[in-house]
């Protein structure tokens, strides 16, 4: 079955869209990516799903439309791809654009409830790319009790699992999440949540202090020199502390945290600021696997008084792998203080490309194979991943 993965992440850059050839069922799927290519959103859209993302001014009229404008993008987006490859979809999936995501349940309105919301419109996609459309992942996982999110982890446990290599795959989106599979680990052996800020924090910054959307290559990073004062505080923030499974977004590390970070920054020079947002999202990194990946019996006897940094960790644990995709793989200063945090740390360092998934295309790869999951009526959320009690079939399905 040929199935368009669609996916656009809280970075608000664009649209990704893969083209897979899927068959199989499971663990036991067999895929091949057949085309992909981003389409960047138009600057205004960008600006209206920012604004709408960060709540409390947009209108109702405004979200109402932005659901059916973004369904047409998305149409257009697949329908260009299918039209590069000359290959027929014959299913879409089509992730949406996160405008809000509460994976922990919260009082409103007397009851404790979870809510999450992804627009995009499905039934629009259905009818301009004349193939049926799986939207809106996220909601049965949370009605199952779980958070709603990663639900990556299904392609990473088909991909990366090994009998004898076991890995840690790590993608760097505006947010940063990971999934750890042991060697010959079983589904409910995977460990996955959100690390916090991928580049959300280095983007926004960029915006404010050069009016560019991101640091392209980390080169504005390359230049500066962390403040170390700075990431001492911000590491100490609630998020970073709490046990997985968790899950992040612009509600944690959005317009306020970024606005806090800026003050803490004070006078400092520009491209200190940005690498100090770089080294805060790679150590935040190093610090969660160190903490609840390798050595979670340990997390309180992790830091000796006087230990400074991670390099005397005895490398313990059934890990060797450290595999990095998303937009964040291309910036090479934050590669690099990655690579500083997790070789210490007995892991090397891969990429998703090396495993015949491009780095940028691994989402929308992944909701290619949960919509081909969902069409067949099988369960495609992780619980060990999600937290849900039991496996649930994801998405609603809009006909052509
Ligand atoms: N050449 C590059 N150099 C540095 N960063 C990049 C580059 N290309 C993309 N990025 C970063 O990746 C982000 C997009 O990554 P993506 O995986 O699409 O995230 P999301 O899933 O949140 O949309 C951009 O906002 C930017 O921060
Ligand atoms: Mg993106």
């Amino acid at each position: 079955m040929i199935i368009a993965g669609v996916m656009s992440g809280t970075s608000a850059d664009g649209i990704n869209v893969a083209l897979v050839e899927i068959s199989g069922a499971g663990f036991d799927t067999r895929f091949e990516l057949l085309a992909h290519h981003e389409y960047p959103y138009p600057r205004p859209v960008r600006q209206a799903v920012l604004a709408a993302m960060n709540a409390g001014r947009a209108s109702v009229a405004d979200l109402a439309r932005l659901n059916f404008l973004l369904g047409e993008l998305y149409a257009s987006a697949v329908l260009a791809t299918q039209k590069r490859s000359g290959a027929k979809v014959e299913l879409v999936g089509c992730h949406g654009q996160t405008l809000y995501h509460q994976g922990e349940p919260a009082p409103y309105l007397g009851k404790k409830i979870t809510a999450t919301w992804q627009t995009g419109e499905g039934a629009i996609i259905a009818a301009r790319v004349g193939a049926p459309v799986v939207s809106d992942f996220r909601p049965a996982d949370m009605a199952a009790g779980g958070k709603g999110a990663p639900l990556v982890p299904f392609l990473d446990y088909l991909v990366y699992r090994d009998a004898g290599v076991g890995r840690i795959v790590q993608n760097l989106g505006g947010i940063a999440n990971l999934t750890a599979i042991p060697a010959g680990a079983s589904p409910e052996d995977v460990v996955a949540f959100d690390t916090g800020p991928g580049n959300m924090v280095i983007d926004a910054l960029m915006e404010r202090l050069y009016g560019k959307p991101y640091d392209r290559d980390g080169r504005v990073a390359a230049k500066g020199k962390p403040l170390e004062a700075v990431l001492k505080v911000v590491l100490q923030h609630s998020f970073f502390r709490r046990k997985p499974p968790k899950t992040a977004g612009r509600e944690e590390f959005g317009r306020e945290f970024v606005a806090d970070f800026l003050r803490r920054c004070g006078r400092a020079r520009k491209e200190d600021v940005v690498t100090t947002a770089t080294a805060l999202t790679a150590r935040s990194i190093g610090e969660a696997i160190r903490k609840f990946v390798l050595f979670p019996s340990a997390a309180k006897a992790a830091r000796p008084k006087g230990h400074i940094g991670t390099a005397k960790a005895v490398p313990l644990h059934p890990f060797s792998e450290y595999i990095v995709s998303g937009g964040g793989a291309k910036n090479r200063t934050l590669v690099n203080i990655l690579g500083a945090e997790v070789e210490p740390l007995g892991l090397t360092l891969r990429s998703s490309d090396e495993f015949g998934v491009p780095s940028v295309a691994k989402e929308a790869v992944a909701f290619a194979l949960l919509a081909y999951e969902t069409w067949h009526r099988r369960p495609a959320n992780v619980p060990a991943a999600t937290g849900a009690c039991r496996p649930a079939i994801l998405g609603k399905i809009s006909y052509a």
